[in-house]
Protein backbone atom coordinates (compact mmCIF):
# COMPACT_ATOMS: atom_id res chain seq x y z
CA UNK A 1 0.00 0.00 0.00
CA UNK A 2 1.71 3.28 -1.03
CA UNK A 3 2.03 5.56 2.34
CA UNK A 4 3.74 8.55 0.91
CA UNK A 5 2.17 11.62 3.13
CA UNK A 6 -0.03 13.06 2.76
CA UNK A 7 -2.22 10.70 1.28
CA UNK A 8 -5.07 12.31 -0.18
CA UNK A 9 -8.90 10.13 -0.50
CA UNK A 10 -11.17 11.98 -2.67
CA UNK A 11 -14.57 10.98 -1.39
CA UNK A 12 -16.61 8.98 -3.53
CA UNK A 13 -19.77 10.62 -1.67
CA UNK A 14 -19.40 14.04 -3.44
CA UNK A 15 -19.21 12.48 -7.25
CA UNK A 16 -21.54 12.46 -9.64
CA UNK A 17 -23.07 8.67 -9.13
CA UNK A 18 -24.49 9.03 -12.68
CA UNK A 19 -21.06 8.98 -13.84
CA UNK A 20 -19.29 6.34 -11.41
CA UNK A 21 -16.83 5.43 -13.93
CA UNK A 22 -15.99 8.56 -15.43
CA UNK A 23 -15.49 9.65 -11.92
CA UNK A 24 -13.29 6.68 -10.13
CA UNK A 25 -11.03 6.81 -13.72
CA UNK A 26 -10.72 11.13 -12.74
CA UNK A 27 -9.02 9.43 -9.49
CA UNK A 28 -6.83 6.86 -10.96
CA UNK A 29 -5.26 9.30 -13.03
CA UNK A 30 -4.82 12.17 -10.24
CA UNK A 31 -2.14 12.50 -7.54
CA UNK A 32 -4.52 11.05 -5.05
CA UNK A 33 -3.42 7.89 -3.37
CA UNK A 34 -6.83 6.53 -2.05
CA UNK A 35 -9.99 6.70 -2.60
CA UNK A 36 -12.78 7.39 0.76
CA UNK A 37 -15.97 5.14 0.36
CA UNK A 38 -19.06 6.51 2.38
CA UNK A 39 -21.40 3.94 3.95
CA UNK A 40 -24.29 5.02 6.00
CA UNK A 41 -27.20 3.36 6.91
CA UNK A 42 -29.88 6.01 8.14
CA UNK A 43 -29.37 4.90 11.58
CA UNK A 44 -26.07 5.91 12.88
CA UNK A 45 -26.36 8.63 11.00
CA UNK A 46 -29.32 10.56 9.39
CA UNK A 47 -28.35 9.63 6.22
CA UNK A 48 -28.76 6.75 3.69
CA UNK A 49 -25.55 5.88 0.75
CA UNK A 50 -24.96 3.18 -0.75
CA UNK A 51 -23.67 -0.37 0.14
CA UNK A 52 -21.82 -3.49 -1.23
CA UNK A 53 -22.83 -3.44 -5.15
CA UNK A 54 -21.88 -0.27 -5.67
CA UNK A 55 -18.20 -0.50 -3.60
CA UNK A 56 -17.50 -3.56 -5.91
CA UNK A 57 -18.23 -1.40 -8.86
CA UNK A 58 -16.20 0.94 -7.96
CA UNK A 59 -13.52 -1.61 -7.09
CA UNK A 60 -13.53 -2.83 -10.94
CA UNK A 61 -12.80 0.09 -12.14
CA UNK A 62 -10.42 1.51 -9.40
CA UNK A 63 -6.68 0.99 -9.52
CA UNK A 64 -6.06 2.66 -5.61
CA UNK A 65 -7.13 0.93 -2.23
CA UNK A 66 -10.46 1.75 -1.64
CA UNK A 67 -10.81 3.35 1.98
CA UNK A 68 -13.95 2.45 3.29
CA UNK A 69 -15.16 4.50 5.77
CA UNK A 70 -18.76 2.31 7.73
CA UNK A 71 -21.61 4.43 9.30
CA UNK A 72 -23.77 2.32 10.20
CA UNK A 73 -24.56 0.40 13.65
CA UNK A 74 -23.03 -2.95 14.14
CA UNK A 75 -20.38 -2.99 11.62
CA UNK A 76 -18.87 -6.27 12.64
CA UNK A 77 -21.65 -7.61 10.50
CA UNK A 78 -20.34 -6.15 7.08
CA UNK A 79 -16.70 -6.28 7.76
CA UNK A 80 -16.23 -9.56 5.33
CA UNK A 81 -18.41 -8.67 2.85
CA UNK A 82 -16.74 -5.09 2.45
CA UNK A 83 -13.29 -6.94 2.45
CA UNK A 84 -14.86 -9.08 -0.03
CA UNK A 85 -16.06 -6.14 -2.49
CA UNK A 86 -12.35 -5.00 -2.35
CA UNK A 87 -12.06 -2.44 0.33
CA UNK A 88 -8.39 -1.97 1.72
CA UNK A 89 -8.60 0.23 4.39
CA UNK A 90 -12.22 -1.04 6.63
CA UNK A 91 -13.19 1.59 9.63
CA UNK A 92 -15.72 1.36 12.35
CA UNK A 93 -17.10 4.13 14.09
CA UNK A 94 -15.95 3.92 17.71
CA UNK A 95 -19.52 5.20 19.04
CA UNK A 96 -21.12 1.93 16.87
CA UNK A 97 -18.94 -0.74 18.42
CA UNK A 98 -19.37 -2.58 21.96
CA UNK A 99 -16.33 -4.58 21.48
CA UNK A 100 -14.37 -2.82 19.02
CA UNK A 101 -11.12 -4.43 20.31
CA UNK A 102 -12.57 -7.82 19.04
CA UNK A 103 -14.15 -5.56 15.63
CA UNK A 104 -9.96 -4.84 14.91
CA UNK A 105 -8.88 -7.94 15.29
CA UNK A 106 -11.74 -9.62 12.92
CA UNK A 107 -10.85 -6.73 10.14
CA UNK A 108 -7.33 -7.55 10.51
CA UNK A 109 -7.98 -10.91 10.17
CA UNK A 110 -9.29 -10.14 6.57
CA UNK A 111 -6.11 -8.56 5.61
CA UNK A 112 -7.45 -5.27 5.00
CA UNK A 113 -6.20 -2.56 7.50
CA UNK A 114 -7.91 -1.90 10.55
CA UNK A 115 -9.56 2.02 11.39
CA UNK A 116 -11.56 3.46 13.50
CA UNK A 117 -13.64 6.83 13.29
CA UNK A 118 -14.51 9.51 16.60
CA UNK A 119 -16.81 11.79 16.18
CA UNK A 120 -16.51 15.55 16.73
CA UNK A 121 -17.66 14.54 20.41
CA UNK A 122 -15.44 11.98 21.12
CA UNK A 123 -12.29 12.27 23.16
CA UNK A 124 -9.43 10.70 21.52
CA UNK A 125 -8.38 9.58 24.82
CA UNK A 126 -10.56 6.96 24.41
CA UNK A 127 -8.41 5.49 21.89
CA UNK A 128 -5.46 5.08 24.71
CA UNK A 129 -5.66 1.49 25.93
CA UNK A 130 -6.67 0.13 21.68
CA UNK A 131 -4.00 2.65 20.02
CA UNK A 132 -1.17 -0.04 19.25
CA UNK A 133 -4.25 -2.14 17.57
CA UNK A 134 -5.49 0.56 15.12
CA UNK A 135 -3.86 1.11 12.08
CA UNK A 136 -6.19 4.17 11.08
CA UNK A 137 -7.51 6.73 13.31
CA UNK A 138 -10.37 8.71 11.98
CA UNK A 139 -11.05 11.58 13.20
CA UNK A 140 -14.23 13.71 12.44
CA UNK A 141 -13.91 16.79 11.35
CA UNK A 142 -17.80 17.19 10.69
CA UNK A 143 -20.68 15.51 12.03
CA UNK A 144 -20.88 12.69 9.86
CA UNK A 145 -23.88 11.65 7.69
CA UNK A 146 -23.34 14.70 4.95
CA UNK A 147 -20.61 15.88 2.70
CA UNK A 148 -19.84 19.44 2.10
CA UNK A 149 -20.47 20.41 5.87
CA UNK A 150 -18.19 23.11 7.90
CA UNK A 151 -14.58 22.44 9.40
CA UNK A 152 -14.75 22.21 13.21
CA UNK A 153 -11.99 23.74 14.67
CA UNK A 154 -11.21 21.62 17.33
CA UNK A 155 -9.85 19.17 15.05
CA UNK A 156 -6.54 20.82 15.16
CA UNK A 157 -6.31 20.35 18.90
CA UNK A 158 -7.49 17.00 18.94
CA UNK A 159 -4.83 15.97 16.04
CA UNK A 160 -2.21 17.41 17.67
CA UNK A 161 -3.46 15.77 21.08
CA UNK A 162 -3.45 12.22 19.04
CA UNK A 163 -0.25 12.74 17.46
CA UNK A 164 1.58 13.10 20.57
CA UNK A 165 -0.39 9.89 22.02
CA UNK A 166 0.83 7.50 19.21
CA UNK A 167 4.13 9.21 19.78
CA UNK A 168 4.28 8.31 22.97
CA UNK A 169 3.04 4.94 22.30
CA UNK A 170 5.39 4.21 19.56
CA UNK A 171 2.09 2.94 17.73
CA UNK A 172 2.25 3.17 13.57
CA UNK A 173 -1.00 4.31 13.61
CA UNK A 174 -1.88 6.58 10.83
CA UNK A 175 -4.40 9.96 11.56
CA UNK A 176 -7.16 10.73 8.83
CA UNK A 177 -9.03 13.46 8.72
CA UNK A 178 -12.52 13.54 7.55
CA UNK A 179 -15.03 16.12 6.74
CA UNK A 180 -14.50 19.90 5.45
CA UNK A 181 -11.25 19.65 4.46
CA UNK A 182 -9.71 21.98 2.11
CA UNK A 183 -7.40 24.28 0.76
CA UNK A 184 -7.05 26.77 3.41
CA UNK A 185 -6.68 24.05 6.36
CA UNK A 186 -4.65 21.50 5.03
CA UNK A 187 -1.14 22.68 5.96
CA UNK A 188 -2.29 23.05 9.34
CA UNK A 189 -3.83 19.84 9.31
CA UNK A 190 -0.47 18.14 8.28
CA UNK A 191 1.70 20.17 10.97
CA UNK A 192 -0.63 19.25 13.62
CA UNK A 193 0.16 15.38 12.55
CA UNK A 194 -2.39 14.05 10.21
CA UNK A 195 -1.39 11.25 7.51
CA UNK A 196 -4.56 11.11 5.26
CA UNK A 197 -6.68 13.75 4.04
CA UNK A 198 -10.23 12.83 3.23
CA UNK A 199 -11.42 15.08 0.60
CA UNK A 200 -15.26 15.56 -1.00
CA UNK A 201 -16.67 18.33 -1.92
CA UNK A 202 -13.80 20.73 -2.52
CA UNK A 203 -12.12 17.80 -4.81
CA UNK A 204 -15.72 17.42 -6.90
CA UNK A 205 -17.37 20.04 -7.09
CA UNK A 206 -14.82 21.77 -8.94
CA UNK A 207 -13.64 22.47 -12.21
CA UNK A 208 -10.58 20.81 -11.98
CA UNK A 209 -10.54 17.88 -9.52
CA UNK A 210 -7.28 16.17 -10.43
CA UNK A 211 -5.81 20.11 -10.29
CA UNK A 212 -7.31 20.57 -6.50
CA UNK A 213 -5.58 16.34 -5.70
CA UNK A 214 -2.15 17.86 -6.63
CA UNK A 215 -2.24 21.06 -4.69
CA UNK A 216 -3.79 19.36 -1.40
CA UNK A 217 -0.42 16.55 -1.96
CA UNK A 218 1.69 19.04 -1.84
CA UNK A 219 0.94 20.92 1.06
CA UNK A 220 3.76 20.59 3.33
CA UNK A 221 3.60 18.75 6.56
CA UNK A 222 6.20 18.56 9.92
C1 LIG B 1 -19.17 12.66 6.03
C2 LIG B 1 -18.28 11.73 5.26
C3 LIG B 1 -17.15 12.41 4.57
C4 LIG B 1 -17.57 13.34 3.48
C5 LIG B 1 -16.50 14.39 3.30
O1 LIG B 1 -20.09 11.92 6.75
O2 LIG B 1 -17.72 10.75 6.12
O3 LIG B 1 -16.23 11.45 4.06
O4 LIG B 1 -17.77 12.67 2.26
O5 LIG B 1 -16.98 15.34 2.43
P1 LIG B 1 -16.48 16.85 2.46
O6 LIG B 1 -15.03 16.83 2.14
O7 LIG B 1 -17.32 17.48 1.39
O8 LIG B 1 -16.76 17.38 3.83
ZN1 LIG C 1 -15.99 9.51 5.36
Amino acid sequence: MINERPIIAPSILAADFANLQHEVEMVNASAAQWLHIDIMDGVFVPNLSFGIPVTEAIRRHARKPLDVHLMIVHPERYVEAFRKAGADVITVHLEASTHLHRTLQQIKSTGAMAGVAINPHTSVALLEDTLRDIDLVCLMAVNPGFGGQKFIDQTFQKTAALKAMISRTGAATLIEIDGGVNEQNAAALLQAGADVLVAGNVVFSSDNPSGVISRLREKQGN
